[in-house]
């Protein structure tokens, strides 16, 4: 930790004037590149192979840190390897389930024996369909609360621990939606909706859980995105025609992940369970 307040009050000469930690010599606060650098960082990215996950890993390997990719789409994943193998990045695929948690704590396993330690956790796996009310199944519900929902309380939960055994603290993002605070986006997603309005609170609750650990956790909602993810989107004709009538702005994936980025560096060391939206406007109705 540093203090800019310090910097400046050496900078402009005030530091006789007796009060506590001003007389330290010269002005030390690391650059803007210092504190955007992630040398020496290990990350785990789930979700990583496609889409927004895909791009966040991208991010974090440019500032030097070193990627773990957890995802199912083990074709995908090799495919990303490739690419970033061939940009010099340090990265590595570990196939896991998120909602299968004997998977997700092998997964953190993996990464702790491979690079030593987890630094960052970035909850980016998640999936969504559009359905009506009355379309809605048992299956389809616990489908995706099991994947937007238990697999990022269970990542959290392996990566906690693995963080508080490094004794080094961490930061943590997760991936919600603004779907989840809105009621723009019914009544196609109830089951979506639910599901990342829960990664909010969670996000929220958890901060104040692991504070004391040295681990911030924060979280990041997307608007519509340009993803492979979007481009399949599962759906009834009835629920596509709805769809199709609101026009909310659409993101390249990119935007969204340099934000994540952020909060994934020490840029963000004063922010605890934030939400920050990043949806081109969409959640003020800011329409193109
Ligand atoms: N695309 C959008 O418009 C949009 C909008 C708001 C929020 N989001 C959220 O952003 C995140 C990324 O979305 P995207 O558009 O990049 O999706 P995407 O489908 O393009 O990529 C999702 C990735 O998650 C992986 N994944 C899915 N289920 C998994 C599981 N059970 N275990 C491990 N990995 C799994 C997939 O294999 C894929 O690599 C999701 O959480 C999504 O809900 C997306």
């Amino acid at each position: 930790m540093y203090s800019f307040h310090e910097g400046y009050q050496r900078a402009l000469g005030i530091d006789e004037t007796g009060v506590p930690g001003m007389s330290r010599g010269t002005n030390n606060d690391p650059s803007m590149s210092e504190i955007l650098n992630l040398t020496g960082k290990v990350a785990i990215v789930t979700g990583g192979a496609m889409g927004l996950g895909f791009c966040v890993v991208n991010r974090l390997c440019e500032a030097g840190a070193r990627v773990v990719i957890a995802d199912v789409a083990d074709e995908y994943a090799e495919r990303a390897l490739g690419y970033f193998g061939d940009k010099g990045y340090v990265v590595r695929f570990v196939k896991a389930d998120v909602t299968d948690v004997a998977q997700v704590k092998a997964a953190v396993d993996f990464t702790v024996k491979e690079f030593g330690a987890v630094d960052i956790l970035v909850t980016d796996a998640g999936v969504w369909a559009h359905a009506l009310l009355s379309e809605i199944t048992e299956e389809t519900f616990y489908e995706m609360i099991d994947i937007n929902l238990k697999g990022t309380l269970f990542f959290i939960q392996a990566v906690a621990d693995a963080m508080e055994r490094q004794e080094t603290g961490g930061r943590i993002v997760t991936v919600a939606s603004v779907a989840g605070l809105s009621a723009d986006q019914a009544p196609i997603m109830f089951e979506y909706v639910a599901s990342k309005s829960a990664v909010v609170a969670l996000t929220k609750s958890l901060a104040k859980g692991l504070k004391h650990k040295g681990i911030r956790i924060n979280c990041v909602l997307p608007g519509g995105m340009l993803t492979p993810g979007a481009m399949t989107t599962h759906g009834t004709e009835a629920a596509k025609e709805l769809r199709e009538s609101t026009r909310s702005p659409l993101a390249d994936p990119d935007d969204v992940a340099r934000v994540i980025f952020m909060l994934s560096t020490p840029i963000s060391d004063f922010m605890y369970g934030a939400t920050l939206s990043v949806d081109g406007g969409a959640f003020l109705g800011i329409e193109e």
